[in-house]
């Protein structure tokens, strides 16, 4: 991969976004289908946690994808910026309280996500503007300024994993 046309590109997956981690989370997955049976509220917000991530992950990678290609499809990269927005919009609601590892013990989920909730509410926030700004710049189909966004982007993720998310295998 030549990364050096695309600094943003090459931070994204610096920053642990690359394609290693979206296969990670994809195997991940695979391996941990839906419980049967009756599951708790927390236990079923977890679960669906888990899901709306790998969602944000693989529209972030499939944006990643599309902008590596030497003339990007802007619509392509318009659906991604669009579902990366109504996602990380929607992440604070994902963290009812119990839906930690007490209600799924490979949840990533730190306790500090409930008890520094303003904490975690700024870097969600914080999320959400860059997220917008990459949306924003994708709508007006320039395709140089959503590259320059994809690092600021990644490393608003990366700010809110550091504190809040246990990484596990
Ligand atoms: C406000 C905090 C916060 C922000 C912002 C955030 N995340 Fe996360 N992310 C988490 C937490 C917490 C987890 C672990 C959730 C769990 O396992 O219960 C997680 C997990 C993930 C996972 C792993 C999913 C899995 O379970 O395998 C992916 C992929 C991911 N995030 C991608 C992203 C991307 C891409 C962005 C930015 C566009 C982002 N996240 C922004 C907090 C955040």
């Amino acid at each position: 991969m030549a990364f050096g046309k695309n600094k943003g590109l090459a931070a994204a997956i610096a920053l642990g976004l690359g394609a290693a981690t979206m296969a990670a989370g994809a195997a991940l997955a695979h391996n941990e289908p839906m419980p049967k049976g009756p599951m708790s509220a927390g236990a079923k917000a977890a679960h669906q946690r888990h899901a709306n991530f790998e969602k944000l992950g693989a529209a972030f990678k499939a944006l990643n994808d599309e902008l590596r290609k030497s003339s990007p499809n802007v619509a392509t990269v318009q659906a991604q910026t669009r579902t990366m927005v109504s996602l990380s919009n929607a992440l604070p609601t994902w963290f009812p309280r119990g839906s930690g590892v007490e209600a799924r013990p490979k949840s990533e989920a730190k306790a500090n996500i409930w008890t520094d909730a303003a904490g975690f509410s700024a870097k969600a926030s914080a999320a959400q503007v860059q997220v917008s700004r990459l949306n924003q710049a994708a709508l007006k189909g320039d395709m140089d300024a959503v590259k320059a966004q994809v690092r600021p982007t990644g490393a608003a993720c990366k700010a809110c994993h550091d504190v809040y998310r246990q990484q596990k295998d």
